[in-house]
Order: structure tokens, then sequence, then C-alpha cells
């Protein structure tokens, strides 16, 4: 049976080669005239890339500002910083030019000036909900978190170390400027890290307890496949622009909603489970992932084992065994067998973290406080499941 929904996906996609090149026009497309240009460590920077869009608003008579420094596991430190810098300039528009981190931090300092007499960690503590959020766009360079076209924005507060997230139509980016190019100086644990968080964004919709619709199926499964193939390809032909298009496309569609329409939401407990691991260790989030999947999956499948069994079959193209559970099994296996095909890792040991029996407790705590209640789809978990799926993962 198919669950009821609405859909509404608000991001203009400006796709292709040399697409940046429309940046200026976009932001004055959706009303933009003092631009923070927001971006990462140095990656933009020493591309080039940062220099060549200052020179196409320059050319667009738009001005700008700029900040740089967003790191992996965006922080709320700079969030703070880059509001006050644009109350400072009376910025109008904030250009996020970066992955998932920068454009989540700047979907934060959206939310802080839509509503500057508040304390924009209250919206991710979910002390309140957000009224009012300033416009962003993105240039992409990282296909992986899916933030150019999500409602999701996940920050780091780096003092408490608790990785939170705040969901919202508001964020979703105006535009996304998706040039495969850009993505091809990405390091293949970058890439390979991408196309996990990628199908996790699918995964998570598609193993549920919920409704489920025969057309939803299909696009999530083509969707799997699809990265499937093309991150083995990329793993020995990085530059590869077909299957770096392939991926980059993939990345927008698994997270804006579309692999999950008509089902009752998802399970998005792998994720719960990695934000702690990303808050206390700062592993790199795809990676994080596919470390815990495999705990996770063999913990919750013979709940969910219909939709198990068609994940071995119809994605990881396993030969049913003689009973469900086996081929389930089987379908696991082979999904760990293609992250380690990619090099991605498939438990903490492999991913460089050895959390101890006390810090698990801490990460179990710390997700059932962020989740609210027991939560799941696949199959409902508490704070006690949380500590075998980490204990299991090690
Ligand atoms: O800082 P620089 O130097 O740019 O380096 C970055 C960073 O070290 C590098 N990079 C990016 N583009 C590059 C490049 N290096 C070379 N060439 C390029 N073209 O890649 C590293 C990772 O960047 P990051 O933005 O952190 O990656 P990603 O897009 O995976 O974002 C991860 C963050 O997004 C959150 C994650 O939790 C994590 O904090 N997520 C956000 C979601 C959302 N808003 O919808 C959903 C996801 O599930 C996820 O939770
Ligand atoms: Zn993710």
């Amino acid at each position: 049976m198919a669950f009821d929904f609405s859909y509404h996906s608000l991001t203009k996609v400006v796709f292709g080669r040399d697409s940046e090149n429309k940046v200026g026009k976009l932001i004055k497309e959706f009303g933009g005239s003092r631009v923070l240009i927001h971006y990462g460590g140095k990656s933009a920077v020493s591309s080039g890339l940062i220099d060549r869009i200052k020179n196409i608003l320059d050319s667009e008579g738009i001005y700008h500002t700029e900040l740089g420094g967003v790191v992996p596991n965006p922080h709320l430190g700079l969030v703070r910083e880059g509001t006050e810098l644009c109350k400072k300039e009376g910025i109008d528009f904030i250009l996020a030019v970066g992955g998932g981190s920068v454009i989540d931090s700047a979907k934060a300092i959206g939310y802080s000036l839509g509503e500057p007499d508040k304390d924009v960690w209250e919206l991710f503590l979910h002390e309140r909900a957000p009224k009012a959020c300033f416009p962003i766009g993105t240039v992409l360079t990282i296909s992986a978190a899916g933030s150019e076209t999500s409602a999701s924005c996940v920050i780091t507060n780096e003092e408490t170390k608790e990785k939170r997230s705040c969901n919202s139509d508001m964020a979703r980016p105006k535009f996304a400027v998706m040039n495969p190019v850009l993505t091809m100086t990405l390091p293949d644990y970058q890439t390979q890290s991408g196309c996990a968080d990628i199908m996790m964004h699918t995964m998570e919709r598609y193993f549920t307890n919920g409704g489920n619709m025969e057309i939803t199926d299909s696009i999530a499964e083509g969707l799997l496949k699809t990265v499937i193939k093309n991150a083995k390809i990329l793993h020995t032909d990085p530059e590869n622009y077909e299957a770096r298009a392939e991926v980059m496309w993939a990345g927008s569609l698994s997270h804006n909603g579309l692999t999950g329409l008509g089902t009752n939401g998802g399970d998005f407990m792998s994720h719960k489970l990695e934000h702690e691991m990303g808050g206390m260790f700062d592993v790199t989030h795809g990676a994080g992932l596919a470390a815990i999947w495999g705990s996770w999956a063999r913990y919750v499948y013979k709940n969910c084992l219909d939709r198990f069994v068609k994940y071995a079959v119809r994605v990881m193209e396993v030969v049913p065994e003689e009973n469900d559970e086996k081929t389930a099994l089987k379908g696991i296996e082979a999904m760990e067998q293609f992250y380690r095909k990619i090099g991605m890792p498939t438990n903490m040991r492999e991913l460089g973290i050895e959390p101890t029996d006390e810090e698990i407790e801490i990460m179990a705590k710390s997700c059932i406080r962020a989740c609210g209640k027991p939560s799941g789809s696949a199959m409902v978990l508490d704070e006690k499941d949380f500590i075998e799926i980490y204990k299991n993962a090690r």
C-alpha cells in the first residue's frame, strides 16, 4: 500500500560542463545583490574556482565578500562568525561553493540571518522550528551529501561534540550548479565516501516497513545500481566524465525526496548512528555510514525481511537461496564486498576508530537524545539496540 505524500522539489538545477559560468545570472534571477561566497579549506581556492566565481560576479556587477574555512562536519562557531559578517556587510544571498559541509554551513547562516535575534543552535536541538532562512545558491564540488537539493542541514557543535540536523523546505537551495568536471580533483577516498553516502540516502528510504510503491522502488533500484557501476569505474578512472555525471545527478535525486515517495518516510537509523561517530571522532560521513551499515543490517534484517530479499536480488543481483533469511544475508555480504572493492570500510576498525565501551554508551545516549524517542522503520531501535549495533561494528 502506498502512503499519501506531497512532493515539492524547489531547487533549479543547472547541470553540465562550465555551468558555473551562469552563477551571476542565477543569483540575480533569485534576487541576490550582495553575496557571501562561502567555501571550505583549500580545494576550491587551489583549483582557481573561487577566483573564477569572483570574476563572474564582478562582471555582473554583484557585490561580494567571502568566508572560507568550512571543515568537514561543519562547525557552529564558523556559522556564528559568518552570520556576523553577513550582518555587517548587508548580505542578502549566500553562495556555497563546495560540498555538503559548505552548503550546510551556508544553510545554517541563512537560518541565523532569518531570525537574527535568536540562537540558531536552538533549531538543531529542536527547541523551536525555523520560521525563515535567507536564500542560498550552490556550486557543487563533490557528489555526496545531496545538500544541494535537500531540505536538511547538519551542523556540529564543536564544544559539546554534538552533530545535529534541522530539516525544513525553507533551507532548500534556490539553485544548484552542477558541473561534473569540478569533482575530478577529489581524492578517491572522498569520491567513494560520496558514493556510499548517496546510496545510503536511498537505502534509508528503501528498508522500511511502511508503504512502498513499485515506481518508487524501480527508481531507487535503478539509482543504486547506477551508483554501484559508476563508483567502480571512478575507482580506476577518476576523470571519466560520464561516470562523474551519473554519480553527481544520482546524489541529488537520492536525497531530494524522490526515492522515498509513497513510503512512511524511511528508516534513517544508519545516519543517526553515524552522526554520533562524526560528532565524537570527526570521521568522513560516507565512510562512517559504510562502517556501521553491515552491523545495523544484520541486527534488523529479520524484522524487514521482504525488503532485504528484494534488495539482495534486484540490486545486488544475488541468486536466491533456499530460504529468505539466507538470501537477505547474502545481499548484505554482497554489499560489504562492494564497499571493500571501492576502498570503503565495513567496520569501525577499518574506519580508523576504536571506541571504548564507555564511548559507545555516550554515543548511544546522545543518539537517543537526537532521535527524541525509539526510532526506525526497518526496526524500531532504542538506546540498548544502539549499543549492540555499535559494539557489533567494532
Ligand atoms: O575543504 P576542502 O579543501 O574543499 O576539502 C573538501 C573536504 O575535505 C574536499 N573537497 C570537496 N570538493 C573537492 C574536494 N577536494 C578536492 N576537489 C574537490 N572538488 O572534500 C572533503 C569533504 O567535503 P564535505 O563537504 O565535507 O563532503 P560531503 O559533501 O560529503 O559533506 C559531508 C557533510 O554533509 C553532511 C554530513 O553529515 C557531513 O557533515 N550531510 C548533509 C546532508 C544534507 N544537508 O542533506 C545529508 C547527509 O546525509 C549528510 O549528513
Ligand atoms: Zn548522508
